[in-house]
């Protein structure tokens, strides 16, 4: 396979990925494997929205921590631009970090508290970038004003904010470094009803303003019919539609 960028590939294509994890039942017993993942294969174009659902336990958490690179996967291939992304030198790996981003389920327990919003923004660009801290802050307050946060809100602290205004905060910091793909793994699950078709809109109005694809996945498919253009559905780590 090339490792040259393709003007014609897809944004981001996965072939096959697999996560099997050891397991253990027992002291005497022999490890085994879980086929969290057993080959999963999808494309997806800029600026579209590949949904992936399936009941729990399927492998969809999973398929998207792969994508983000929290974790590698046992087997596979992962393309982006026709590059390929499981290469293990510094630059592919600095380039994965940039341009897939995840957003997970739950805004109470993947911010931090201790923490001001100003600042938890601020950190993917403090670790990835050479801007300076006056830039930084103006990038902060110019994603905040995206995704609808004022910005007096700059120096509150998580728990002062209710869950679709956490969210917000969440996709926000998603988005700090410009990204590509953004993997939502249950973004509105963890949010009261009447809220999720607000932060829905927002993920929508994101999309068309920045040229966002999304990896949406869900447990529930009425949340995905009028977000997705394609919906992969999982069962037991492999894609059955
Ligand atoms: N670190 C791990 N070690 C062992 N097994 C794991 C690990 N992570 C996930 N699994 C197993 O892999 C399978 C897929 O898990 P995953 O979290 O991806 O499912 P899911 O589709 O996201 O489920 P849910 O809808 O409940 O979030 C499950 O059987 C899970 O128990
Ligand atoms: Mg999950």
């Amino acid at each position: 396979m090339s490792n040259v960028a393709q003007e014609n590939a897809p944004l981001l294509n996965a072939i096959g990925l697999k996560k099997y994890y050891p397991v253990k039942k027992g002291m005497f017993a022999k490890t085994q494997q879980v086929k969290a993942l057993d080959g999963v294969s999808f494309s997806l174009e800029r600026g579209k929205t590949l949904a992936v659902v399936g009941e729990s336990g399927c492998g969809k958490s999973t398929l998207g921590r792969l994508l983000t690179m929290i974790e590698e996967p046992t087997e596979g291939e992962l393309y982006y631009n026709g590059q390929n992304f499981l290469e293990n030198d510094h630059e592919t790996k600095a380039l994965r970090r940039q341009k897939i981003q995840i957003v997970f389920q739950n805004p109470y327990a993947s911010l931090n508290p201790r923490k001001k919003i100003g600042t938890i923004l601020e950190e993917p660009l403090v670790i990835n970038t050479n801007l300076s801290a006056k830039e930084r802050k103006e990038k902060v307050l110019s994603m905040m004003a995206k995704v609808g946060l004022r910005a007096e809100f700059y120096d509150r602290y998580p728990h002062m904010f209710s869950g679709g205004q956490r969210q917000r905060i969440a996709i926000a910091r998603g988005l700090m470094l410009d990204p590509d793909v953004v993997v939502a793994d249950e973004p509105v699950s963890a949010l009261d009803v009447s809220v999720r078709a607000q932060v829905l809109n927002l993920m929508m109005d994101l999309q068309a303003e920045l040229g966002l694809s999304y990896v949406f996945i869900s447990h529930d498919l009425s949340v995905v019919e009028h977000i997705a253009d394609e919906v992969m559905v999982m069962y037991l780590g492999r894609c059955v539609e």
